[in-house]
């Protein structure tokens, strides 16, 4: 039969036909098959309904950062990733900050845009005043939508109203104004949009064509806060972080390095917690380059004493209600190991752990670099593949290291001669 992608109907079929046909499309083994085949934690039925085309379940690693104080409460965190190191640094890292109540943390309201598209408009600054005039018939028929966010507090807060200039004429923007509360806010946000845009054609005379959440979630701020104290680790690491936070603020290049470290943290926790981390990704790297330069969401400073003062600033759209947080077995245990309960003090957490883990990155590169405890990871972990147990796998990881050949081959062979000796 001739190798095809055209598949109509597959996702109509269930997940065993479907891998059947992936493995004969791809000539996966028996044992690759079985690979695919494992749902883990999360449960065949859940993982075919939860998107389309399922044919198996991929598992990371659920670890948890410890030691951690924000808030001048305790968190154990979880977080979900491949990256060795990253779980130690933040748990190290978090050591220095259980001084004065810990690392601090605010989040605002979660304030979510929604954006309402409408072209074909003669006269868009009449139809703007139209709009904004219309604003409490609007903001009604969005919340006739969500009585029970409304019933929470939430709902559609305001409306405003952009003209932009683009390459095929100027559009007017309504932007829906929405407290989302506890939700990441995707699907109250859309609902609204969708909502209200037959209204809004009306009152404008114009046509609607986008009505979309806006991942940019500039009113749905989170702040951290934290001061190191200088005796804790040292007046040359303190210089040392200060000149890489310059470093990353003076050059986009250094900057995006310097936030993906922040994100090693913050999106490990959207993991395990089920969050929409693309959404998160996207607005924080929006967020980062507001003034038209990518610049660092993190700064570090030093006070006035010689401490090590550091902040951190950036949009977080996260939910702890609805959405697979809810539904993902395992999200719910990490929430619940969180002990949160609401969206904010999620975001609050959050923030905290990627400033801390700014801070760990940053301390390891000004001082050894990062390879070092990274290259002692990865030995230890190809020392396991290769079947070290117990002592043997620092003893063979040791060696290697000492070599400079971290292989799997010569792992092999190391653990082959010192069972050899014994
Ligand atoms: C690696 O995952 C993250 C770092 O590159 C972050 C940084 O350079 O600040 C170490």
């Amino acid at each position: 039969m001739k190798k095809t992608s055209r598949l109509p109907g597959f996702y109509k079929l269930s997940i065993d036909e479907r891998l059947k046909i992936v493995r004969e499309f791809a000539g996966l083994t028996e044992e690759e098959t079985l690979a695919l085949k494992n749902f883990g934690n999360l449960g065949e039925k859940l993982a075919d309904v939860m998107i389309e085309n399922v044919i198996g379940c991929m598992s990371y690693p659920f670890a948890v950062a410890v030691n951690f104080m924000i808030n001048d409460k305790e968190y154990l965190v979880p977080m979900v990733l491949e990256e060795p190191s990253v779980v130690a640094a933040a748990s190290n890292a978090a050591r220095f900050m259980r001084r004065d109540g810990g690392i601090k943390a605010k989040a605002e309201a979660s304030l979510m845009i929604g954006q309402i598209q409408v072209i074909n408009l003669l006269n868009p600054n009449y139809a703007k005043m139209l709009v904004l005039e219309h604003k409490n018939e609007i903001l009604d028929l969005a919340n006739q939508q969500d009585s029970v966010l409304v019933r929470l507090g939430g709902g559609a807060k305001d409306v405003e109203a952009r003209i932009i200039d683009t390459r095929i004429g100027p559009m007017l923007i309504v932007h829906l104004i929405v407290d989302v509360k506890d939700a990441m806010g995707a699907n109250a946000v859309n609902t609204m949009c969708e909502a209200v845009a037959p209204l809004i054609e009306k009152i404008t005379a114009g046509k609607v064509l986008l009505r979309i959440i806006s991942n940019n979630a500039v009113k749905r701020l989170v702040r951290a806060w934290v001061k190191v104290y200088k005796e804790d680790i040292g007046e040359e690491v303190v210089d040392g972080i200060v000149a890489a936070s310059a470093f990353a603020e003076a050059d986009p290049y250094r900057a995006v390095t310097h936030n993906k470290g922040i994100m090693n943290g913050i999106i490990a926790i959207a993991l395990a917690t089920a969050q929409d981390h693309r959404a998160i990704e996207a607005g924080a790297h929006a967020y980062a380059a507001r003034t038209g330069t990518y610049r660092p969401l993190s700064v570090w400073e030093k006070d006035d004493e010689g401490n090590l003062v550091g902040t951190l600033e950036l949009p977080l759209a996260v939910g702890v209600v609805g959405g697979a947080t809810r539904t993902h077995p395992v999200a719910k245990v990490a929430l619940k190991i969180l002990g949160v309960k609401t969206a904010k003090e999620l975001a609050e957490i959050m923030a905290a752990v990627g400033l801390a883990q700014n801070f760990a990155a940053l301390r390891a590169l000004a001082t050894e670099g990062i390879q070092k405890g990274h290259m002692k990871l990865h030995a230890r972990n190809i020392a396991i593949m290769a079947g070290a147990k117990g002592e043997l796998i620092d003893k063979v990881a040791e060696i290697m290291i000492k070599e400079g050949k971290i292989r799997y081959s010569r792992a092999v062979e190391i653990l082959k001669n010192i069972l050899k000796k014994r």
